[in-house]
């Protein structure tokens, strides 16, 4: 990746979209309009452009523009769980445009957001251009998961290795190699207290996708090696399994499609939907020995 994260921009449109579309709000991401800037927020805020461009692109990715606000959601439900039981750092890996840090400046959690330089450079401009500086509690960290490892990382920004961290990592496992995979849960288990928990999803084999989503999965796909961000791992449950067990995991839950609609979607009436293919994991840092 040279420039600056497209799909990061994406999922932050999606994010913002959700807001402005719906009265039966999942995710209520108020910072994610203003973060993302033009040209994408004014092609969603100005009707006509939002018909000749937003629409069309939407309508392809549907349920993927669903799972990525659900994805947020179910990761602020587990942060909150955390920060109820004490935990008072966040690691956001490949943070992309995600807003929590700047929707609640005035927590006691401190907040570390890991990404691509590219990526977090245009998101610094984008923050100092609206606040004037970072908030207090938010330290940008610049990494590539491909050649750095985030225990060589953390501590120097004042990490705190023996209280308990929530991690994030949502929406950049897809885009990784799966030793830059295996490496960074290596990492975090060797940086994170026990008690530490994880929340990631992940996409499922294309042979264990149905034919609409392999459709679905294909447009994704294009337009992800078109933009510099081709998607290079696929994993199943039981690789997921094996990679949290043997890095110092224990899996608490890994949400299938299935389970992720009955969580968040059975209520509804507006048959939002997500696809087939994605799982929500949550796992914990399991005690040593
Ligand atoms: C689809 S975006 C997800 C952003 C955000 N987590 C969300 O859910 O909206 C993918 C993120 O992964 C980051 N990323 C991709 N490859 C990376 C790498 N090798 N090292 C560091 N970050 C990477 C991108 O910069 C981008 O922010």
């Amino acid at each position: 990746m040279k420039s600056s994260s497209a799909t990061a921009q994406f999922g932050a449109a999606h994010r913002a979209y959700h807001l402005m579309s719906t009265d039966s709000v999942i995710l209520e991401d108020t910072a994610a309009d203003w973060l993302l800037g033009p040209p994408l927020s004014t092609v969603l805020h100005i009707a006509p452009l939002r018909w000749l461009f937003w629409r069309p692109l939407f309508k392809k990715v549907r349920l993927m523009s669903a799972f990525v606000v659900i994805r947020s959601r179910y990761t602020e439900d587990v942060l909150g769980q955390s920060i109820q039981d004490g935990c008072r750092q966040y690691v956001v890996l490949g943070a992309g445009l995600d807003s929590w840090a700047l929707r609640h400046r005035d927590s006691i959690v401190t907040v570390f957001e890991l990404d691509h330089p590219a990526t977090q450079q245009w998101k610094k401009l984008r923050i100092e251009s609206r606040m004037g500086s970072l908030p207090p509690q938010l330290t940008l960290i610049p990494i590539d998961f491909e050649h750095e490892s985030i225990t060589d990382l953390l501590p120097r920004h004042g990490f705190d290795s023996q209280s308990k961290a929530f991690v994030s990592w949502l929406g950049t496992v897809y885009y990784l190699t799966r030793g830059a995979i295996r490496d960074a849960f290596a990492s975090l288990a060797n940086s994170c207290a026990p008690g530490s928990r994880i929340v990631f999803d992940y996409f499922l084999p294309k042979s264990m996708m149905l034919p609409t989503d392999q459709q679905l999965f294909g447009v994704l796909d294009k337009g992800g090696t078109r933009r510099g961000e081709p998607i290079v791992t696929l994993l199943d449950a039981n690789e997921i399994e094996e990679v949290l067990c043997s890095t110092g995991f224990r899996i608490v839950e890994d949400l299938s499609a299935a389970d992720i609609r009955q969580r968040y979607l059975s209520q509804r009436s507006d048959g939002l939907d997500v696809p087939g293919f994605v799982h929500l994991c949550c796992a914990e840092r399991q005690k040593a020995g």
